[in-house]
């Protein structure tokens, strides 16, 4: 297929006139990156369709052309999957923004994939629902990228990732075609589920336009604790405890390790819930049914992790503010862009059992290698989801690579996944391997060429096609 740029911003125009497309200097610099810290990229242009008509239109026009596509939602991905491609237009859903019903028998809602998570967490709160996923960047990021990214978030260990929060899917394929699936029974095995290949694949398989979201009824009550432990075998006690004593009302398990905590409390200046320092801390919630009945349930428990010596010291909730402050010191990793500069950020899985040695053993090569290397450990333990800032404090900008052969060497070490949450996108693809079998990336390999063979929708993220087309 000829490259005709000329010509595919020509039909493009015709089709999206004014600020629905934007091309050269006009396009926003906001569109020149996501946030995974690779240098600014301009694409050929930006097209902003305001419908699953229109986007399939715009694939459409770009497929003819042989003009290879970026979707982009709320550029919040930290793995480089939406980074605009040279000469590539990218096709941003920002103007697809809306709820578009809400059904109560059914529990679920319809939404378009440009509206943001934190619009949908409201609207669904509004409506006595609860939608569980939910990240740092709820405000920023799209529920389109979170399906995309098939996002994870705090709230895992008792809802599980996005991909468990879809029951039907709209999407365009790379040839334009509209295929929709908006399914909204729980049940329904008619023949393969199709929504669960564009569910996690960067964008690389097709653009979703609509989703329809499984929302789960609005808890009760909730309560939080923030405790500071001696050991991390005591945090696998915690956890075991939690499971048990607590059952399905815990809806998360977050562990920080002393140097995110001193980082958060003294530069980011969040200001501490426990008074004094400890070797590790747990952030825990619980979410009820009745405040009456499972408050003191929680307190109960909690003294019980106290008598047993699992707990050195903790803050427990009296209020819902609580709880939002509690989660502030989680929260308050956002701010580690402001206060460090560029860095290395990581979303690696592993064994829970062993997180804390691997953490050691990352940190001990990193600074053997780089003496004055910085490493910070965090995340949803309870997932087995460890996330690792990193950098090096005698170079200004982090030698990316270098930092990502150590980390992921350990990681293969310690039998883990590159990736339990952000996606491969851009940074992770050299290290696929270290994770997916020769087998698993070949059928990926083909999967890709089979629905996107001339290999136009983000090319280059994820996996090639076996003809090589798709590395541009
Ligand atoms: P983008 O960054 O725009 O795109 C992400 C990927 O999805 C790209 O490959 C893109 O091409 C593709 N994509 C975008 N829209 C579509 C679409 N409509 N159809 C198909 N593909 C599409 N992630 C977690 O999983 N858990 C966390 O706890 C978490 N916390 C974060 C906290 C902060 C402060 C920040 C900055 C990021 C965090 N992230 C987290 C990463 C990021 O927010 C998620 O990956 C999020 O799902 C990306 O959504 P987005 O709309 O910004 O997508
Ligand atoms: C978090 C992001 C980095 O959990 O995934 O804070
Ligand atoms: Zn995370």
């Amino acid at each position: 297929m000829p490259l005709d740029t000329a010509s595919c911003l020509a039909d493009l125009a015709v089709v999206f006139p004014g600020a629905a497309l934007l091309s050269g200097a006009d396009v926003p610099a906001r569109n020149l990156h996501d946030t995974s810290f690779l240098p600014d990229v301009s694409p050929l242009a930006v097209v902003r369709p305001g419908s699953a008509e229109e986007v399939a239109e715009a694939v459409r026009i770009c497929a003819r052309h042989g003009v290879p596509m970026v979707p982009q939602g709320g550029l919040t991905g930290l793995a480089g999957g939406a980074h605009p491609i040279n000469g590539a237009v990218c096709i941003s859903l920002e103007r697809m923004n809306g709820i578009e019903e809400i059904d109560p028998a059914a529990c679920t809602m319809t939404v378009r994939a440009g509206t943001p998570l934190e619009v949908i967490q409201k609207a669904a709160d509004e409506a006595g629902f609860f939608i569980p996923l939910d990240l740092g960047a709820r405000g920023s990021c799209l529920i389109g990228g979170n399906i995309g990214t098939n996002a994870g978030g705090n709230r895992v260990i008792r809802y599980g990732m996005t991909r468990e929060m879809i029951l039907g899917l709209e999407y365009v394929l790379p040839d334009g075609t509209l295929v929709s699936g908006l399914n909204k029974m729980i049940k329904n095995n008619a023949g393969f589920d199709l929504k669960q290949l564009f569910i996690g694949s960067e964008g690389t398989l097709g653009i979703v336009t609509r989703a329809v979201l499984r929302m789960h009824p609005k808890p009760g009550c909730v309560n939080a604790a923030l405790c500071g432990l001696g050991s991390y075998d005591d945090v696998l006690r915690l956890l075991a405890e939690a499971r048990r004593g607590l059952g399905p009302m815990l809806s998360a398990f977050e562990v920080m390790w002393p140097d995110y905590w001193a980082l958060v409390t003294e530069t980011v200046g969040t200001r501490s819930p426990l008074a004094g320092r400890h070797r590790i801390y747990v952030l825990l919630e619980a979410q009820g049914l009745d405040e009456a009945i499972d408050g003191p349930r929680f307190m109960a428990w909690m003294e019980n992790a106290f008598e047993a010596g699992i707990v050195e010291d903790a803050a427990i909730s009296q209020s819902l503010s609580d709880v939002k402050a509690f989660w502030g010191v989680r929260d308050a990793c956002a701010e580690f862009q402001t206060v460090l500069g560029p860095h290395c950020a990581y979303d690696i899985g592993l064994p829970v059992a062993k997180m804390d040695d691997f953490a050691d053993a990352c940190r001990a090569r990193l600074v053997a290698d780089m003496p004055e290397a910085l490493s910070v450990y965090y995340g949803h333990i309870g997932d087995g989801n460890l996330h690792i800032v990193a950098l090096d404090r005698a170079q200004a900008e982090p030698p990316m690579a270098r930092i990502s052969g150590i980390i992921y060497d350990t990681v293969r070490d310690f039998g883990g996944t590159v990736s339990a949450e952000h996606g491969i996108g851009l940074l992770k693809k050299p290290y696929l391997s270290y994770t997916r079998s020769a087998e698993e990336l070949a059928l990926m390999a083909r999967i890709k060429a089979a629905l996107d063979p001339a290999g136009l929708l983000n090319p280059g993220k994820v996996i090639d096609a076996p003809n090589g087309k798709t590395d541009t």
